[in-house]
């Protein structure tokens, strides 16, 4: 866990890109033998956009990094640093991250993809805290950009119909807080990551450019991961509540990973959170990996939700297996 200081990363700025490309459960099931039924009952997904070939993870990355600048007020070229959560990167090297730079034109800022799946943007905002706190950098541009319906395997209705793609981004800036202002005052209080290998074999992509089998299709065991996500998220969030001497009655919202109406149910219920502060956007993006929480934090800040001063918890589950929280007030 990261420990309060003074120097605090604050959330000064959202952004998001989503596909023109729409593709309702409907649509789906004139291709793959499913049912908006179906896919409804047992996900909550109604549609998941799709991307088009130049739709690429830094395309739409950089589009939407560029808007968080914007809503931040910061230019490009005062950029410190880049991290990019994907599993889905343009080129096994150069980074996303890089394309990025250049498209924004963030020349000062150094950057790096950050490969945890699902958890990629709470792992991204981990480290960007940290590099916050240590005065490393003043400010930072977090990105979750995924084109899974490029990994995915159409043959497989049980994770076909899962997931879409899209792109959101925040920007991390150092503030100083006044030691008397810790819990009240703006910025990112606490994260806490996690990871068991052991669980590596029941959500993963089986291809990679380290193998020689490039097939790179996305492989999941929905039943297991179900069975592991609701315990592990609730732990996460216990226990960022617990470090901040907080409880669920102080959380604003929720913005969990949205993989699974259920799961984000699930969650919310053992949280005892009434459903109205709980974020739910898998409606209408389906599962986007870590694209997923800042396309939820920005949809409910935009629409006017989440404000100034609110404290929202953030928590997503993905291949790894590697889970998190992340806790911020606004
Ligand atoms: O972001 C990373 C984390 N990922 C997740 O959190 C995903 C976690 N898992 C899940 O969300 C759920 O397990 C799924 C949505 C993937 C599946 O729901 P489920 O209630 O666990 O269904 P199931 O896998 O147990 O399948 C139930 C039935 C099966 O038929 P039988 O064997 O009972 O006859 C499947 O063949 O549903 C069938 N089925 C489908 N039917 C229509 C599976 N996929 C589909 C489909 N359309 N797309």
């Amino acid at each position: 866990m990261s420990e309060p200081s003074s120097r605090r990363a604050v959330l000064t700025g959202t952004g998001i890109y989503l596909p023109e490309k729409i593709v309702t459960n409907a649509e789906l099931a004139e291709r793959v033998d499913t049912s908006d039924e179906w896919i409804t009952e047992r996900t909550g997904i109604k549609q998941r956009h799709f991307a088009a070939p130049h739709e690429t993870a830094s395309f739409m990355g950089a589009a939407a990094g560029r808007a968080a600048l914007e809503a931040a007020g910061l230019a490009p070229e005062a950029l410190g640093a880049i991290i990019v959560g994907t599993s889905t990167p343009d080129n096994a090297f150069p980074s996303t991250a890089v394309h990025i730079q250049a498209a924004l034109g963030a020349n000062k800022a150094f950057g790096f993809d950050l490969a945890a799946a699902c958890s990629g943007f709470i792992y991204g905002i981990s480290v960007a805290d940290a590099m916050l706190r240590a005065g490393q950098v003043d400010s930072v541009l977090v990105i979750g950009s995924e084109v899974y319906s490029r990994i995915l395997n159409f043959e497989d209705r049980g994770t076909c119909v899962l997931f879409g793609d899209g792109a959101g981004a925040v920007v991390l800036q150092a503030r100083d807080v006044a030691p008397e202002d810790t819990k009240s005052g703006a910025g990112v209080l606490s994260t806490h990551l996690h990871a068991d290998g052991r669980l590596a074999d029941i959500l993963y992509v089986d291809g990679a450019t380290g193998r020689r089998d490039m097939s790179a299709h996305l492989v999941m065991n929905g039943r297991e991961v179900f069975r592991h996500a609701v315990s592990l998220l609730a732990g996460a969030v216990t226990e960022a509540l617990t470090a901040n001497g907080l409880t669920a009655a102080d959380i604003d919202f929720l913005v969990p990973h949205q993989a699974n109406k259920r799961i984000i149910d699930g969650v919310g219920k053992k949280l005892g959170l009434a459903p109205e502060r709980v974020v739910v956007t898998v409606d209408k993006h389906a599962n986007t990996s870590a694209a997923s929480i800042p396309l939820a934090l920005h949809e409910a800040i935009t629409d006017g939700r989440i404000k100034p001063g609110h404290l929202v918890l953030l928590e997503a589950l993905g291949g790894g297996l590697t889970w998190g929280s992340a806790l911020i007030r606004l």
